[in-house]
């Protein structure tokens, strides 16, 4: 596969790869969710045990991913069912690829919907509805959209579409090309919304609850949700980084690529953090106000800054732009796998995929207006979701495959594979045999029984 003579080839694949990657893990996950979940958390302590779980957890399981699909050529489940029979293990561990796909579905019906009111925020900001906005005002114009389950669900289809418009079409290629422009420009303005931030005079208040741990605040469930939200953050546990890992060439190193997807990834996360708090703390809003923090924090940004119209629409747009190409990652699987099994052609298969999560979504946006009562098990159809995956389904897989890479597969195989110093070979394979699985079972256990 790879040609060494064809330096430049490369060089472009291995950048494309990258871009699939990196457009994977970074999206919603980083600006939405990771200061929500901070929030109703508490602060700093959930972001220590994030960033030890992305540490110790995150990127063994990564580079098992990435190593896995690269010997096994195939979709997830093709290649799971092929690696164990031919060490002659169980093809129960292709149940790591079809869990996967479910998780996939699961998470894209609700991801569309947090897309939609991206979508909505861009209208919003071109047509310059925050200026002059205060803390009652921005919650009020997020009250009234989710109150709304007509726009919510006008929104969500619009989203949806635009995802099965990009896979139906072939273009996710062009989408990951437009990536190396877009995600760095993302990358610019949320450093733009740091530096506004550091001017709220709240600045240091939110560094602190950010980065000073305050430990009374950790129960089980805050490190079960940190964990899992390394796994959602990083596109892990499905099966979508173990299909990029079947384009990866033999001369890429996987280890270095890998911790510059998580680096990424992070600072990403931390940068929307530090653009979030102080606005929090500046305008005595409620950290803890859930998922829709950043839609009623970053609004007071845009609306006091000058030059606030122009830069909350490309901010918006660009957050639409790194939530589709989360969101492709996300359909790709279920289509791929819809097309296998069935006699469907690639684009009925994308429509059938993307009718189905388009119609799941539907109890999602229900859930914030008409359905506000219904809790299955005290939760909300979105935190119940959120539960199921992030929560059991991703951290199980996760672990699987840890465990298949750290004990079922050769030493010398995974060596190969990853090509590393013997020392350092040495301190990866102790963290994917035991502090990876160990830590993953205890969190799992602790924050179950909490
Ligand atoms: N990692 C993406 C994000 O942070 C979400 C995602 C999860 C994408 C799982 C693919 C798989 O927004």
């Amino acid at each position: 596969m790879a040609n060494k003579t064809h330096i430049h080839a490369q060089w472009s694949s291995r950048l494309a790869f990258m871009m699939a990657a990196v457009g994977s893990s970074v999206g919603l996950g980083n600006v939405w969710k990771f200061p929500y979940m901070t929030g109703e958390s508490g602060g700093g302590a959930f972001v220590l045990i994030y960033m030890v779980s992305i540490a110790l957890i995150g990127l063994p399981i990564l580079m098992s991913e990435w190593l896995l699909g690269r010997l096994g050529q195939k979709n997830p489940i093709t290649t799971m069912s092929t690696i164990a029979g031919r060490l002659k293990r169980s093809q129960a561990w292709a149940l790591i690829g079809v869990g996967g796909i479910l998780a996939a579905y699961l998470i894209l019906s609700f991801y569309s919907v947090i897309g939609g009111w991206a979508l909505a925020y861009i209208k919003y900001s071109v047509t310059g509805t925050f200026s002059g906005l205060d803390g009652d005002g921005v919650s009020s114009l997020f009250g009234n959209l989710l109150g709304s389950p007509g726009r919510l669900l006008a929104w969500h289809s619009l989203f949806m579409v635009l995802t099965i418009g990009v896979v139906a079409g072939g273009v996710s290629g062009g989408l990951e090309r437009a990536a190396k422009l877009l995600m760095p420009a993302l990358a610019v303005l949320l450093v733009v919304l740091v530096g506004y931030a550091a001017t709220t005079g709240s600045f240091a208040d939110g560094l602190a609850y950010l980065f000073r741990p305050d430990f009374s605040q950790l129960t089980g469930d805050v490190w079960l949700a940190a964990l899992g939200h390394a796994f959602f953050t990083l596109s892990l546990g499905m099966g979508i980084m173990m299909a990029y890992g079947s384009y990866l060439s033999d001369d890429v190193n996987i280890g270095r690529t890998a911790l510059t997807v998580v680096i990424l990834d992070t600072v990403i996360a931390l940068a929307a953090g530090m653009a979030i708090f102080p606005v929090v703390f500046a305008n005595q809003l409620d950290p803890a106000a859930g998922p829709g923090l950043v839609f009623q924090t970053l609004p007071l940004a845009f609306g006091g800054m000058s030059g606030g119209i122009l830069f909350g629409s490309l901010f918006f747009i660009l957050l639409v732009f790194a939530a589709l190409t989360s969101a492709i990652s996300l359909l790709e699987p279920i289509v791929e796998w819809l097309e296998e099994q069935s006699p469907l052609s690639r684009l009925q298969a994308t429509l059938v995929a993307g009718a189905a999560t388009w119609l799941l979504g539907i109890a999602t946006v229900l859930s914030f207006n008409d359905w506000s009562g219904f809790q299955p098990f005290g939760m909300s159809i979105l935190d119940l979701l959120d539960y199921l995956t992030s929560k059991l389904m991703l951290p199980l897989t996760g672990l699987a495959t840890i465990l298949f890479v750290g004990w079922v597969m050769g030493r010398d195989e995974v060596r190969a594979q990853l090509n590393m110093s013997p020392t350092a070979f040495a301190v990866w394979r102790f963290t994917a045999r035991f502090v990876s699985p160990i830590g993953v079972a205890i969190v799992f256990i602790f924050g179950l029984i909490n």
